[in-house]
C-alpha cells in the first residue's frame, strides 16, 4: 500500500522544479554532463516537469552576484528562475530561442553551501557570522537580510533557532505561507501569501531588496530611496530584473494557540457572509475599528473546505498580540515609519538536460468522495487544537509532504483571490452551482484552501484595492485522465465571472482563465504604475517572458499619447488615463 502511505504522508502540494531536484544542493554542477550525473538535471520546466520551457533556451548558472549581472547584461531576454514552484509557462519562461536564459538563484556558491547543510546559527556564539553568509539576522532592527536563492523553509527553521543572543525564544516571519520549499525570491516575487490581516503577504513583509537590472546595473530599493519603484519591485513576477537579496521584517516566536471548528460548507459560507456584512457596513459607516473587528473574524483564518462532503475545517489561532485593533487595514501604510535605507558570462549559461515529467497516476480518476476523505483524514492530526511554538503553530506542508506530493501524480495549483466585500455572497453563489444538478464537486481531489489576506500597497499584490479571501485548488485529474476535467475548469470560471476574482501571480490558470488580460481593467488603480516602472527600469522588454499580458496604453483627453508621456519619477502621471489594450 505505498501508494496509500504516500497520500497519506501528503496534503495538497508538490515540488521541485527548474532548479533544484531532491535536496542534495552539495552535489556542485559542472557542465551539463556532471550536471545530469548529480541527478540533477536544469529542465526548464515547473517542479514536476510539466510546464516546458522552449528547449533552446540556457539555463544560466551564476556562483555569484558579478557573473550574474555580466549574464543578464549578455543576454536579450532574460528570466529569474526560483525552483519552478509555480504553473505558468509564458510567465517563467524567458523566451524560445537559444537568446534567451533563464537565471538560476539557487547556485550562487554562498546558496548552494548553505541549502547543502544548514547551519545551526548555535555555530556563531562568540563568533563573526561571515560577511557572505546568506542569511544575515539583525535583532536590533528585527529584519532578516537573505539571498533570494534560499528557501522559506530553511529561512524559518533558521530563524526559529536563532535563540542565542538577545531573542531566546528565537524568531519568525511574521505571516508566512503554507508551502515552505520555493525561494524567498520567487515568493516575493509572485506575493505569496499565508494567512493575514496585519502582516499581508511576503511581499509586504519587505523592507528592502536588490535588484540585477537589464543592463546588469545592481539597484537596492526600499520606500524610502524610492516608494515608486519599491512599490513596483516588491511583487513583480521578474518583470523587472532579477532580486538578489531580500530584507524582511521578523518577530520573536511565541506561544501560539490553535483552535479547529468543524463546519458544513454552508454554515462556513454563513460566516464568511457575516464578515464581509459588517466589513461593508463599518466601510460605509467610514469607522475604521468597526473595520477592524470585521477583519479580525478571518485573521490568520485557514480553512480546509472538502467538497465531495460540503464539511469544512476551519483553523484559528490565539496568542498575545492576536487582538482586534491590531488589524491592519492596509499592511504597509503610508503613515508608517518606514525602514531606514541601507546606507566571463556565457560560461554559465548552460544547455537544458531532459527530464521525465511525474507520470500520470490513474488512481486520481477514483472518485472524488474517496480522495477526499483521504485527504480529510490525514489533516485531522495537522489541524488539532493545542498550544505550539510560531514555527510549528501555523500550518504549513512539512519536508517530506512536499516530497511525496511532487512525485506521487501530476498536478495544477490555481488560486483565485476575491475582495472582502463579496467574498461571502460569492462563496453562497459558487457554492450554488457546486451543489447544483452538475455536481461540480466531482472536480476536486484535494480540499481546496481558503486564507484571508489584507490589503498592501504593491502594484500587483492581489490585494492592493483591499482586504480579500484567497482560495486554493487543484486539479489532480486532466493530467492523470487523458480528459479535461470540466467541473474543476467550470468552478474557475465562476470565480472569475460571477465573483470577479484575480489570479495568483505563481499559479495555473492563466492562459485559460485570463485570455487576452487587461491590466488596467484587473488592476485599475496601480496597473499603470507598474508600467511606468516597466519603461524606466527595462526599455527593451529583456524580462517581457513569453506572456501577452505585458502591455500598456494611455490616452489623455480621449485621444491615445505615447506611454513615457505620462510616466513621471513617482509614477503614472494623474493627468493621463490607463486605457485597456487594444489589441484583442
Ligand atoms: C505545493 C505548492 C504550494 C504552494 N502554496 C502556496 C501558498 O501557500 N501561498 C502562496 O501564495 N503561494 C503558494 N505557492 C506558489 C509559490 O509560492 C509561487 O509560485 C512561487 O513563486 C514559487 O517560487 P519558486 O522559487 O519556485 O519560483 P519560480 O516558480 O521559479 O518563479 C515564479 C515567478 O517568480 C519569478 N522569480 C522567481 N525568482 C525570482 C527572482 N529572484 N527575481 C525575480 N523574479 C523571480 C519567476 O520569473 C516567475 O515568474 C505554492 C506552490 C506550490 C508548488
Ligand atoms: C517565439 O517567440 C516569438 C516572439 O515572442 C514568436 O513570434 C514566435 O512565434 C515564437 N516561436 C515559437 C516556435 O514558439
Ligand atoms: C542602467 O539602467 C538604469 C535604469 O534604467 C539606469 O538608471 C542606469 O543609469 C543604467 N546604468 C548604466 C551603466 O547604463
Amino acid at each position: 500500500m505505498a501508494w496509500r502511505t504516500a497520500v497519506i504522508a501528503s496534503l495538497a502540494l508538490l515540488v521541485v522544479g527548474v532548479a533544484a531536484q531532491g535536496t542534495n544542493y552539495k552535489c556542485r554542477m559542472g557542465p551539463d554532463a556532471s550536471h545530469a550525473a548529480c541527478g540533477l538535471p536544469f529542465e526548464l520546466a515547473n517542479f514536476q516537469g510539466n510546464f516546458e520551457c522552449n528547449d533552446a533556451t540556457k539555463v544560466g548558472r551564476p556562483a555569484n552576484i558579478a557573473d550574474l549581472q555580466a549574464l543578464v547584461a549578455l543576454y536579450p531576454r532574460v528570466k529569474a528562475s526560483g525552483v519552478g514552484h509555480s504553473w505558468w509557462k509564458e510567465q517563467f519562461c524567458s523566451g524560445n530561442d537559444t537568446r534567451s536564459v533563464n537565471v538560476v538563484l539557487t547556485e550562487q556558491k554562498a546558496v548552494l553551501d548553505f541549502m547543502g547543510a544548514p547551519t545551526d546559527p548555535q555555530q556563531w556564539v562568540g563568533r563573526q557570522v561571515p560577511a557572505d553568509f546568506p542569511v544575515q539576522v539583525n535583532e536590533a532592527d528585527e529584519e532578516v537580510t537573505v539571498a533570494a536563492g534560499v528557501t522559506q523553509r530553511v529561512l524559518l527553521d533558521y530563524l526559529s533557532e536563532y535563540k542565542y543572543w538577545k531573542q531566546r525564544s528565537g524568531w519568525t516571519l511574521p505571516a508566512f505561507s503554507w508551502f515552505l520549499d520555493q525561494t524567498i525570491g520567487g515568493a516575493i516575487s509572485t506575493a505569496t501569501h499565508g494567512s493575514t490581516m496585519k502582516y499581508g503577504s511576503l511581499s509586504a513583509q519587505l523592507r528592502r531588496l536588490k535588484m540585477v537590472l537589464a543592463n546588469g546595473t545592481l539597484l537596492e530599493l526600499s520606500p524610502k530611496t524610492n516608494p515608486h519603484l519599491f512599490m513596483a519591485a516588491g511583487a513583480a513576477v521578474g518583470r523587472l530584473g532579477v532580486v538578489t537579496e531580500v530584507t524582511l521584517k521578523i518577530k520573536p516566536q511565541q506561544a501560539i494557540q490553535r483552535r479547529l471548528q468543524e463546519l458544513s460548507f454552508e454554515q462556513f459560507a454563513k460566516q464568511i457572509k457575516d464578515t464581509q456584512d459588517a466589513y461593508v457596513q463599518a466601510k460605509q459607516a467610514n469607522d475604521v475599528d468597526a473595520m477592524r473587528r470585521a477583519l479580525f473574524q478571518v485573521d490568520e483564518t485557514q480553512v480546509f473546505w472538502a467538497l465531495p462532503t460540503s464539511s469544512v475545517q476551519r483553523v484559528d489561532y490565539e496568542h498575545l498580540d492576536h487582538e482586534p485593533l491590531a488589524v491592519m487595514l492596509n499592511a504597509m501604510p503610508s503613515g508608517e515609519p518606514m525602514v531606514q535605507a541601507m546606507s566571463g558570462p556565457e560560461d554559465d549559461a548552460y544547455k537544458q538536460v531532459e527530464k521525465k515529467a511525474v507520470a500520470a497516476n490513474s488512481r486520481m480518476t477514483l472518485n472524488s468522495r474517496f480522495w477526499s476523505n483521504l485527504y480529510v483524514t490525514q489533516l485531522r492530526n495537522k489541524v488539532a487544537p493545542g498550544t505550539f511554538e510560531s514555527r510549528k503553530a501555523f500550518l504549513s506542508m512539512s519536508d517530506s509532504e512536499t516530497q511525496t506530493t511532487s512525485t506521487f501524480a501530476p498536478y495544477d495549483q490555481y488560486e483565485v483571490v476575491i475582495p472582502i466585500d463579496r467574498a461571502g455572497s460569492c462563496l453562497m453563489e459558487v457554492g450554488k452551482e457546486v451543489y447544483g444538478n452538475d455536481k461540480l464537486w466531482e472536480g476536486a481531489r484535494t480540499p481546496f484552501l481558503v486564507r484571508f489576506v489584507t490589503e498592501e500597497d504593491l502594484y500587483l499584490s492581489p490585494t492592493t484595492d483591499g482586504p480579500a479571501m484567497y482560495i486554493n485548488l487543484e486539479d489532480y485529474v486532466t493530467r492523470s485522465s487523458n480528459s479535461p476535467n470540466l467541473q474543476f475548469q467550470r468552478i474557475m470560471q465562476l470565480f472569475r465571472q460571477r465573483c470577479g476574482a484575480r489570479l495568483h501571480w505563481g499559479k495555473a490558470g492563466w492562459p485559460q482563465h485570463a485570455k487576452c488580460f487587461k491590466g488596467s481593467v484587473e488592476y485599475p488603480t496601480t496597473w499603470c504604475h507598474f508600467g511606468c516602472a516597466v519603461m524606466e527600469l527595462d526599455p527593451t522588454g529583456k524580462f517581457n517572458s513569453e506572456w501577452d499580458g505585458w502591455k500598456w496604453q494611455a490616452t489623455q483627453g480621449g485621444k491615445p499619447v505615447p506611454y513615457s508621456a505620462c510616466c513621471t519619477s513617482k509614477g503614472f502621471s494623474p493627468a493621463c488615463t490607463c486605457a485597456p489594450r487594444t489589441d484583442c
